[in-house]
């Protein structure tokens, strides 16, 4: 695996936008409010890791236990995320970034999976920035099904041994073509992965930031970056300066 020299932009960062209620509710206003901030945030994020010459950014908009919300919360969480699908799609494609959608798609309303198809067939021929929304994702169901289409396609040389069914599964995964994250963050002060992604984060290098997500900016990215410049990445191996 190639070296990382010193000040190096990951190719690939994901993040977990996470604090969006504790955001609200310290102004007393309803969590879902928190989320509409969040959603400018979102915008920011990408356009700034664009700037910074970032390939793909994965954002974790809705996991698969998200279900578990109130159900106010999560029918205010489907509107603004029909909103953003409409109003993002002709912006991202003005700035040249294509877009995807990993997670169970399935769940969703059909006018929803049509913007999505939309949004995707309309921004697949982009060239700069790829943009990776995680919606109704877990890292858990991201395994399982891929696992399960190899062992169903039933391809022999998939399953032969297990060096190759590992390549497999990678190659069913739902990020499959895209390089893994070098770059996980999570912000709102909380120190954990939440079922996001598990097998594709092995070996990304972790910031957890106290900032709440609604109010991530351009320094907090730039704390990040200055952050994973500053780490020795290893994948195993001894230091790079005892190579
Ligand atoms: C993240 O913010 C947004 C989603 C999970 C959709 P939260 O809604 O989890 O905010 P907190 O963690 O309650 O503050
Ligand atoms: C993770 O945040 C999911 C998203 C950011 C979409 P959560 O707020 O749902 O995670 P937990 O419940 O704190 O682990
Ligand atoms: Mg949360």
């Amino acid at each position: 695996m190639a070296k990382k020299s010193k000040n190096e932009i990951p190719r690939h960062i994901a993040v977990i936008m996470d604090g969006n209620g504790r955001w609200a509710r310290r102004r007393g206003l309803p969590r879902t409010v928190g989320h509409r901030h969040g959603a400018e945030a979102a915008r920011r994020i990408i356009r700034l890791a664009a700037d910074r010459g970032i390939e793909y950014i994965t954002l974790f908009g809705f996991s698969s236990e998200n279900w578990s919300r109130p159900k106010d919360e999560v029918k205010e969480l489907m509107k603004l995320l029909r909103h953003y699908l409409h109003s993002e799609t002709a912006e991202l494609h003005k700035n040249n970034a294509r877009l995807r959608v990993i997670g169970d798609r399935s769940a969703f309303d059909d006018d929803i999976i049509k913007l999505v198809e939309n949004a995707e067939k309309v921004t697949q021929d982009n060239t700069g920035i790829t943009v990776i929304m995680a919606l109704n994702y877990g890292g858990r169901w991201d395994i399982a099904q891929a696992a399960y289409r190899v062992i169903s396609q039933g391809k022999k040389d998939d399953v032969s041994n297990l060096e190759d069914f590992e390549t497999a599964i990678d190659e069913h995964l739902s990020t499959a073509g895209m390089p893994d994250p070098d770059l996980l963050i999570r912000t709102s002060g909380e120190h954990r992965i939440s079922n996001f992604l598990l097998w594709q984060c092995a070996y990304a290098e972790m910031v957890f930031l106290p900032v709440l997500w609604p109010d991530f900016d351009a320094k907090d990215l730039d704390f990040a970056l200055g952050e994973y410049a500053s780490r020795d990445r290893r994948f195993g191996n001894v230091r790079s300066s005892e190579a």
